[in-house]
């Protein structure tokens, strides 16, 4: 499928983060072929042996650090029924607080118009807080209940266009409008893994340079495995392992990453990154 082909509101707009999905040799950029993946990441794209050869010294690091993904991909894969798309995936009491990392680094007025992307906002605490600070904020969330909740509750920053709501899967934004924060707390885990490594694409996308990306993902080792397992969430095998994926394309530098504070261990790797801008994105 094409991500070009999506409801995008301005092509032109947003061609540039999309197209870097566009099924495409990584290492010759061909289209037109049958293309094969890297069995390793599960996401570098290759006509043939040759091509995948050549760009081996290139994507080498990148391929490592985004080999536990890769691994996740083929365990769903090999699944008969897979099991993703989940069916649990969704906020279950209202009450949901808003990470300790947001409230932490983000206290205070912002000045002037910044615009921040809630991405699986839930009940929408995040996006409370960032408006009661002055942020405008687009608040995504695939729930519709959720959102209900959230424009009944949030009535006058929706009349100033202060609030943007969106019903939609993270996966199927357009990503065309330029924000300064992004914000995904306790929803990367819960998406399909084949799908991860394309968001993160279009995340940095999105981001103004200099911009902030808030984050967490699960990670084995604390107290709330199994409710997450249970939950269909997966986990990554440790926190060095989150970590090799923030590093890996030194997009961003890396300000904070920390198992989220509690009195016991716990399986939230929570970060906070920037985006560097003068740093290659793309392995090429
Ligand atoms: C554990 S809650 C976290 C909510 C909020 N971000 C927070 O930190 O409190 C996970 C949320 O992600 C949403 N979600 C999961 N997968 C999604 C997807 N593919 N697109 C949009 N929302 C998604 C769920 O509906 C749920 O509301
Ligand atoms: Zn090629
Ligand atoms: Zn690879």
């Amino acid at each position: 499928m094409s991500f070009c082909s999506l409801g995008i509101i301005n092509p032109l707009q947003s061609m540039q983060v999309y197209c870097q999905n566009e099924p495409a040799c990584s290492c010759c950029s061909k289209t037109d072929i049958k293309l094969q993946v890297c069995s390793k990441c599960q996401f570098a794209k290759y006509c043939n042996t040759d091509c995948q050869k050549k760009h081996w010294p290139v994507h080498k690091k990148v391929c490592q650090a985004w080999m536990p993904i890769g691994i996740l991909v083929k365990k769903s894969l090999s699944k008969s029924n897979s099991i993703f798309p989940l069916i649990i995936s969704q906020a279950s009491s209202r009450l949901t607080k808003v990470t300790p990392l947001l409230t932490e680094l983000f206290n205070q007025k912002v000045q002037g118009e910044k615009w921040a992307l809630d991405l699986g906002c839930g009940y929408g605490a995040s996006t409370m807080h960032l408006l009661q600070l002055g942020w405008k904020v687009i608040a995504l969330e695939k729930n519709p209940k959720a959102i209900a909740e959230i424009q009944n509750s949030n009535q006058a920053y929706l009349k100033t266009n202060q609030l943007i709501v969106i019903n939609r899967n993270i996966q199927d934004y357009d990503y065309s409008k330029k924000v300064s924060l992004v914000v995904i707390t306790d929803v990367i885990s819960y998406i399909d893994p084949k799908l991860i490594r394309g968001i993160w694409e279009k995340i940095y996308g999105v981001l103004e340079d200099d911009g902030h990306l808030i984050g967490s993902i699960f990670s084995k080792g604390g107290v709330a495995q199994e409710a997450l397992e249970s939950q269909g969430a997966w986990l990554l095998n440790s926190q060095e392992e989150v970590e090799s994926i923030l590093d890996s394309e030194q997009a961003y530098k890396k300000l904070v990453c920390r198992r989220r504070p509690k009195r016991d261990k716990s399986c939230v790797v929570e970060f906070h990154l920037q985006k560097q801008v003068s740093s290659p994105y793309k392995e090429k």
